[in-house]
């Protein structure tokens, strides 16, 4: 098969890794791809985004396949564009329809999916900037803390969490009224505040049926302890100690089936994966938020712990054959530290030469935001390299990934070096 991949984090790094293992590949291409993804096939430099630059390469290339990365493809129609176009519509793109991607793209529909089928989830209520007075009287007369959610796609920056509530109040306003997030807060969603551990579970479905992968928790605050800004991700592990047989057996009936039975019932066509960020209040999980996509960097633990052939999965999906094909996993655990730029969440900068990779020997780089300079490899980006170990437990694995950093140096690195503390 000749694939195309679209993405340039480390997630799409370790898809890269997992597909050029594949039996079944001729070949790999990735747009834009990183440092790091060039090792594993040949970047194309252009935007996922960019529909028109896809359906160009896409065809001059005979690709037999494209594997969509992150949301912005799929919550812009990347799947419905290709089954509209005569010379596109017998290619399958891995990832879910428009409307299936709103599962993301919009936290309103997703709220009102998981009602209807009686998934469980936080309470909510949803405001426009023509309800905003009853949005201001609905957080007056609930306790903090407040969850104020943009409905849209803001960049993974769209929820504040806060404490009081005049602060809150001005907020939504800010939201609402001054376009906060643009127009991802048109709408904003108000929700119950759950206390508990999350954690996030994957499937990969064909519409009819899904298999389960490993699950992950994931470190998305830049402070150790779980303090500070919060971040695209500063590492993850899998297995999740807590995720046992009954507590995944009630995820399993109470949330996945009744997601992919909801969908296929709604008929909202979805080939993909579908990320479920969980959180376990008592025992019991309730849907934070759905993806229409992997997580990252959750898929730096998640794929390496894949033993089957993924590309013979992405088949199952493409033709509907997803309940034929064998799903099998390595027992041992993973981790994954992200090392990030000086400053990020915010201000950094990039263009630092990366030293050491070569003597990594233990562990899995997986490039989040790199570039190549000839040979040379820098820093592009606020995450910037995601370690990846496996042990017989987390805590052999993160001690891997742990000295396989200390190899690595660029001007002004950071890592948490306290990841599992709140489960190990
Ligand atoms: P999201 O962008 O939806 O993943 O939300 C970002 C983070 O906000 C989540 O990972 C949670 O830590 C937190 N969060 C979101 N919704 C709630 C909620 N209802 N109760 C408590 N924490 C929440
Ligand atoms: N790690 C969380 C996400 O990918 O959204």
């Amino acid at each position: 098969m000749r694939i195309l991949l679209l993405g340039s984090g480390g997630r799409e790094h370790a898809f890269a890794w997992k597909i050029a293992q594949s039996s079944m590949l001729d070949e790999l291409f990735i747009a834009p791809g990183n440092a790091g993804t060039r090792n594993h096939g040949k970047n194309l430099s252009f935007s996922p985004s960019d529909f028109n630059a896809v359906r160009k390469n896409v065809i001059e290339l005979n690709i037999d396949m494209v594997v969509v990365g992150p949301e912005e493809p799929l919550v812009l129609g990347i799947y419905d564009y290709f089954l509209r176009d005569p010379e596109l519509c017998k290619i399958p793109v891995i990832g879910p329809s428009k409307l299936g991607a709103q599962l993301e793209g919009s936290k309103d529909f997703a709220k009102q999916f998981m009602h209807r089928h009686n998934i469980p989830t936080a309470k909510y209520a949803t405001f426009t900037q023509d309800s905003l007075e009853d949005g201001l009287k609905f957080l007056a007369n609930m306790k903090g803390p407040y969850v104020l959610k943009a409905d849209g796609l803001a960049a993974g920056k769209g929820v504040l969490i806060i404490q009081d509530l005049e602060e809150a109040q001005a907020e939504l306003t800010s939201m609402l009224s001054h376009a906060k997030f643009g127009e991802a807060s048109q709408k904003v969603i108000i929700e119950q505040f759950l206390t508990g551990i999350e954690l996030s579970v994957f499937v990969i479905t064909d519409g009819d049926s899904f298999k389960l992968l490993p699950e992950a928790k994931d470190y998305k605050r830049i402070g150790e302890g779980d303090t500070g800004l919060n971040t695209g991700g500063m590492g993850a592990i899998s297995p999740v100690p807590f995720a046992d047989a009954a507590f995944m057996d009630k995820v399993h009936n109470r949330i996945i089936v009744p997601t992919v039975k909801g969908l296929k019932q709604e008929v909202i066509p979805y080939k993909g994966f579908i990320f479920f960020g969980l959180i376990n209040v008592k025992g019991d999980p309730y849907v934070i938020e759905y993806n229409c996509r992997m997580g990252d960097p959750e898929t730096e633990v998640v794929i390496p712990r894949l033993k089957s052939d993924i590309l013979d999965l992405f088949e199952g999906v493409a033709t509907n054959t997803l309940s034929e094909r064998d799903i099998e996993f390595y027992d041992k655990s993973a981790a994954t530290v992200m090392m990030v730029s000086g400053g990020y969440p915010e201000n950094y900068e990039k263009g630092k030469p990366i030293y050491g990779l070569n003597a990594v020997i233990e562990s899995m780089v997986f490039h989040a935001g790199t570039a190549s300079d000839g040979p040379s490899v820098l820093t592009a980006g606020g995450r910037v390299l995601s370690v990846t170990s496996y042990g017989r437990n987390l805590d052999a694995a993160l001690e891997k990934t742990y000295d396989s950093i200390s190899k690595i140096s660029f001007e002004g690195a950071y890592f948490r070096k306290d990841l599992g503390f709140d489960v190990l």
